[in-house]
């Protein structure tokens, strides 16, 4: 998987590919990064890559002019790239949403800035837009971070365990059981006794009672949804 990342601010995303699992699966050659600054296309002769809103309001928008010329440029290089716009004015990213990109060969992530991106760019060059959730972030390039982390976690090699894959939360509508780890008794603090007995079809109620627990207490109309499906 080739990603593009288009922002006046490649120094923002840089780093959170220089260690950990990305990093190894760049360094494996299953995922590569790219960046294009739409500042590097811009034809004013400051380089100006803003303006103010047409129709009045607050904030500085994004020209189209820098953005078409960059994704112009992108697509001659690659007429298959994929390109998704973050903006909170979009469908929200789920789970499904990471395994069904997972399978193409090339992301780009166009990040705005300011109070946006200016909509006939959007209108043109996105193949599908995201939302991180129900808050404003200053930039999309945090969102792009997250998209692209979760989308290459459903990327064969990129996990060293692949049974990590196999069931997780939001595959289900119930959120995950807890985990545990070692030792047994931490600080007085001990694992549910069940867990430590062996007995893996009571491990397994047991479990999906607390994953039951979980889902009522944090997002009940997840658990409707399961009710509604086990029956
Ligand atoms: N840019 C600013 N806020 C955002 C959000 N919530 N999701 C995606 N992109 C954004």
């Amino acid at each position: 998987m080739k990603y593009t990342f288009v922002t006046l601010f490649p120094n923002l995303i840089e780093g959170y590919f220089k260690d950990s699992i990305l990093k190894r699966a760049i360094e494996k050659g299953i995922l590569e990064i790219d960046y294009i600054n739409p500042r590097d296309y811009s034809t004013n002769k400051h380089h100006k890559v803003d303006d103010t809103a047409v129709g009045g309001g607050a904030g500085m928008v994004m020209n189209p002019q820098p953005l078409f010329d960059a994704l112009e440029s992108l697509k001659a290089q690659d007429e298959n790239v994929h390109i998704v716009f973050m903006t909170p004015v979009a469908k929200p990213f789920v789970q499904n949403d990471a395994k069904r990109v997972a399978k193409k060969s090339h992301i780009a992530f166009v990040s705005g800035r300011y109070e946006g991106i200016d909509e006939r760019v959007i209108e043109k060059y996105a193949d599908e837009v995201f939302s991180i959730g129900d808050y404003i972030l200053t930039g999309g390039e945090l969102a792009s971070l997250v998209v692209c982390d979760a989308v290459s976690r459903n990327i064969d090699g990129v996990l060293g365990n692949a049974d990590s894959l196999e069931i997780e939360s939001f595959e289900t509508p119930l959120l995950e059981a807890p985990s545990f780890s070692k030792p047994q008794i931490y600080e007085g603090l001990s694992v549910p006794s069940e867990y430590l007995k062996g007995n893996h079809s009571k491990i397994r109620s047991l479990k999906l009672a607390l994953s039951e627990a979980k889902t009522k207490f944090f997002r009940p109309e997840q658990l409707k949804k399961h009710q509604t499906q086990s029956h």
